[in-house]
């Protein structure tokens, strides 16, 4: 996936169940989602002025949600660039494998839930800049 842009990864609309005692939100993974889950984490206690995530995965699908509060997630692919701010528990960004992201500017007590299409492995990581530009100028 190193020819994948910022455009693959668009907010996905997820459900609401409301009545007067609260919001539930479900997700299957497969069902609502382009992948399987296997792995759940989330961030929180993020000291204010700092930032989470620099780096990029060669094979990993995340769904990237603002269980709590608000933060920005910086998106790069080598090319082009965005931030989708996530403020509503109900939206999430997909972020598909191959690009660079940043978690920036988290609100006190935001809590950042991920959606992981593995389990943990660090050989899916690319955290250094140079490196990932060298990855996504590679032909496949
Ligand atoms: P990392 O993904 O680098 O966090 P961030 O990009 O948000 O700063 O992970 C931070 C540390 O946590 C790193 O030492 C690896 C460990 N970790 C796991 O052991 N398992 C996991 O599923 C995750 C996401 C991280």
């Amino acid at each position: 996936m190193n020819k994948s842009s910022i455009y693959d990864c668009v907010i996905i609309p997820l459900n609401k169940i409301h009545n007067r005692a609260g919001n539930i939100t479900v997700i299957e993974g497969k069902k609502h989602l382009p992948f399987d889950i296997k792995r759940v984490y989330y961030l929180y206690d993020i000291p204010g002025g700092e930032g989470r995530g620099g780096h990029a995965h060669k094979e990993l699908f995340q769904l990237i949600i603002a269980a709590s509060g608000a933060f920005d997630v910086f998106l790069d692919d080598g090319q082009n660039k965005k931030i989708v701010t996530l403020n509503r528990p109900n939206f999430g960004l997909l972020v598909v494998p191959g690009i660079w992201r940043e978690l920036l500017e988290f609100s006190s007590g935001a809590i950042c839930l991920v959606l992981a299409s593995n389990i943990y492995n660090e050989n899916d990581y690319i955290r250094e800049y140079k490196d990932y530009i060298n990855y996504k100028s590679m032909s496949t």
